[in-house]
Formats: structure tokens, sequence, C-alpha cells
């Protein structure tokens, strides 16, 4: 049966321990705290430590959206992991979620768009619920971007930082709440402004890729920027109109946070006020695909969300991709609370032979080189006790 809606019914957010601040970096690279906070209006950022990945990240934050969400593990019917640093080319890190979360029923996909990740993860999220196909869907944005910085590099190595969001999506026999209207455009002239050059099949790892650094990300910052405020207002527009609605009736919008000029630049072209923009980019930095769950966990948690209240969710990254969606508001915040003392102990199985290495890069292992250094790094265990039970393909669920 078609449900009338697909609503938002459980949040969650995890950063790691760590903060690494701007004057940390400026012992790694020639920058200043001054430069840092007045392009980008970022303070400091969170970096994963050794024993984490984006999957132990997206795994605490996927426990909370259901502790939140008082629904079950096993009720969950597909996990979607939108990131552009899974733990491996493959198998797809939501595989490795499932583990850790035990949603033994779950399937379980990435989704590849980038800093827009989310937001494109959340429109398909929604499409199945709509069709009738999922009842519960958990939608995740999680990033360990310290993994891919380049710490020689000024330009990039200080915009970014590790998290996650967390995201469920529930059907409704409700005919409002959840996702109102949508837009999600790509334009490829911008495929090599951000991006990875090697690892992939078109430049596979050799000593060659390695002395080119090329398995580190890069980016043209200023065609970024201007690409950047030319998309997200007239996306964000489009996902308002196709909701029937105007920039008026937005209680906040929850923009990606890569940079506060760019925040200010958009909100200034819909005729928003700040105080009806979320903000968080000066404590996480740009944290890609989590960017925007992480500002909505944390804007609910805090009391900035009511029921009834509109939303505009909007994001661009590489490729270029964008995306915005507007969600009508339905659940109770103080709901929040119930994912205080979440477990975030994560074991995820790994193969004997790959198990020791530590993946945090050199140049930050100093900055984990006290207290945290003595938790151990991941031993290989085998499997949660729950036994996962094979995913096969039903056509539609009832
Ligand atoms: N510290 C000190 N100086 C710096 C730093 C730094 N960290 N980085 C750059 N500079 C220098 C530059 O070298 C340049 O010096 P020069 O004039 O001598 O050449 C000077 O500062 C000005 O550089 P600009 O690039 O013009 O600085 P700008 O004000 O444009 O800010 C920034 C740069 C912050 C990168 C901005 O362009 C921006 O935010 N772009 C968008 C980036 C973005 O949002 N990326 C999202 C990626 S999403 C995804 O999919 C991963």
């Amino acid at each position: 049966m078609q449900p009338g809606s697909a609503r938002i019914t459980g949040w969650g957010l995890y950063a790691p321990d760590r903060v690494l601040t701007n004057d940390d970096l400026s012992t790694l690279v020639d920058t200043s705290d001054e430069w840092i906070q007045s392009r980008t209006g970022i303070r400091e950022r969170r970096v994963a430590a050794p024993w984490e990945s984006t999957a132990t990240l997206a795994s605490v934050a996927a426990r909370r959206a259901l502790a939140v969400a008082g629904v079950d593990p096993a009720d969950v019917d597909m996990i979607l992991v939108a990131t552009i640093t899974p733990d491996y080319q493959f198998p797809a890190t939501a595989t490795l979620v499932k583990e850790a979360i035990g949603c033994a029923n779950a399937a379980a996909m990435d989704v590849g768009a980038a800093c827009s990740g989310f937001v494109y993860a959340l429109t398909s999220a929604h499409a199945y619920v709509m069709s009738g196909m999922y009842r519960n869907v958990l939608v995740i944005g999680a990033e360990a971007l310290s993994r891919v910085l380049d710490f020689t590099d000024r330009n990039t190595c200080v915009l970014f930082g590790d998290g996650a969001g967390a995201v469920l999506l529930s059907a409704s026999e409700e005919p409002t709440g959840g996702l109102r209207g949508f837009e999600l455009t790509v334009d490829p002239a911008g495929a090599y402004k951000i991006w990875l050059p090697a690892g992939g099949n078109r430049n596979p790892a050799t000593p060659d890729t390695m002395d080119r650094r090329g398995h580190f990300l890069r980016m043209d910052g200023r065609e970024t920027y201007r690409y950047a405020t030319r998309t997200l207002a007239r996306s964000a527009l489009k996902a308002i109109e196709r909701a029937g609605l105007t920039p008026d009736d937005i209680t906040l919008f929850v923009p990606h946070q890569a940079n506060i000029r760019i925040i200010e630049s958009v909100a200034k072209q819909l005729g928003l006020s700040m105080d009806r923009v979320y903000v968080n980019v000066d404590r996480y930095g740009n944290t890609s695909a989590a960017s925007v769950p992480i500002a909505l966990a944390e804007a609910v948690e805090r009391g900035r969300v009511q029921p009834g209240d509109h939303l505009v969710f909007v994001a661009f990254g590489a490729g270029y991709t964008s995306g915005a969606a507007v969600v009508e508001w339905t659940a109770d915040p103080a709901l929040s609370s119930r994912a205080n003392g979440t477990d975030r102990d994560v074991s995820i199985h790994a193969p004997d032979d790959w198990t020791s290495d530590d993946p945090t890069q050199p140049v930050l292992r100093p900055f984990f080189a006290d207290h945290e250094t003595a938790r151990p790094l991941p031993v290989a265990a085998e499997p949660a006790d729950a036994p996962q039970q094979p995913v096969v393909a039903e056509g539609v669920a009832p």
C-alpha cells in the first residue's frame, strides 16, 4: 500500500572527539587562524581517530537516529550512505554499517554525489518509501575526509573535517509532512574542479600516482566558490516553488556548511535573514555529505525546529552536483534525548591480514599522541552475533 507521506522520524550526528584548530593547522602549512576565519568562518574541525572510519562514524550517527525514532534495527529496510570517503572502493560502506548496527533485514548501498550526497540520498529514500517499496530507510551522510586531504596544500586542507549525520525516513499514513519539493542538478563542466585523481580505474594506484600526490583531494577554490553562489539559491528556489511555497514560508534554511561567505551570499539572494539560517561551519568545517545531516540533527537537538516548520536543505559539491529539498517537519524535537547514552563502540569484522595499519595520515599522528592512542586499534572480530540475513530482492514490500 502506498503511504500518505515519508517523514523524518529519527535524526542523529556523530563527530570524532579530536578537535583540530586553525592554530594546529598553522603548524603544518603556511596559514593562520585569522586567514581561515576571515575567508571561511571555520574555527576548528574534527578528525577521525586511528580506530575510526567512515563506517564507524556513520554507524554511531545511525544508531542515534534509530534510538530517536524508537525503531528496531531489524525494521530498517534500506541503508543509504552518502560519502566520498568510503572505507574501501568496495564493498559499499553501507554494508559495513549494516553489520555494525545489526539491521538484519536491510539492503544497503552507497550514494556518490559528493557534498550533495545526503540530499540526493534523501530524495532516493523518499521515492523508495512513497512507492510503497520500503517503510523505513536510513539515510546517512558520513566522511573521513582527513584521510584524503593533502596536508601540504593550504588551499584545501584547512577547509574540511570528519563526521556523520543520519535520518530515518519512515512511511506514514498521514498525507502531510516529509519531503514537499526538491531539485537535483549536475553540471559536468565542473567534473575536475573538485576531484581525487588517482585510485579509481582511470589512474590506478602506482608509484607515479603516489609521487604526484594523486590520492589526495584537489580543488579549484575560486571557481567552486563562483559555482556555489550561482547555483545554491537557484536550486533552493526551485525546490521551494515545487513545494508550493515562497522563501517567506521557510522557517529554517539548512545549507551545506562549506564557507560562511557562501552561506551568507545565498541567504541574501533568497531574502532570508541569518537568524533563519543554521550555521555550524565554525565548529565542523566542510564535512561534505555529512554536512547537512549534522547541521539538521544539531538544529533539532538545539530546539531550532518545531512541528509544522518548513526546512530547506541545500548543498553543492564535486561533479558539480547540487541538490535542494524542502521538508515539512513533523517530529517532536524532545525525542532527541532518546539518543543520550548511545553506544559509541562499533564492531565491524576485518580480515586477519589487514587489521593493524593506522589509517591516520602521519602528519596528524602527533595530534593523537596523548591518552587517546592508548585505545587499541580495531582487531579482527567475528561478525556481529545476530545472523546477517542475505538480502533478497523481493519486489514490492508489504
Ligand atoms: N592560508 C593562508 N593563505 C591562503 C590559504 C590558507 N589556508 N589558502 C589560500 N591562501 C592564499 C592563496 O594562496 C592566495 O594567495 P595569492 O593571492 O598570493 O595567490 C590568497 O590566499 C587568496 O586566495 P583565494 O583563493 O582568492 O582566496 P578566497 O578568498 O577565494 O578563499 C576559498 C579561498 C576559501 C577556498 C574559497 O575560494 C572557497 O571557499 N571556495 C569554495 C570551496 C568549497 O566550498 N568547496 C566545496 C567543496 S565541496 C565537495 O564536494 C568536497
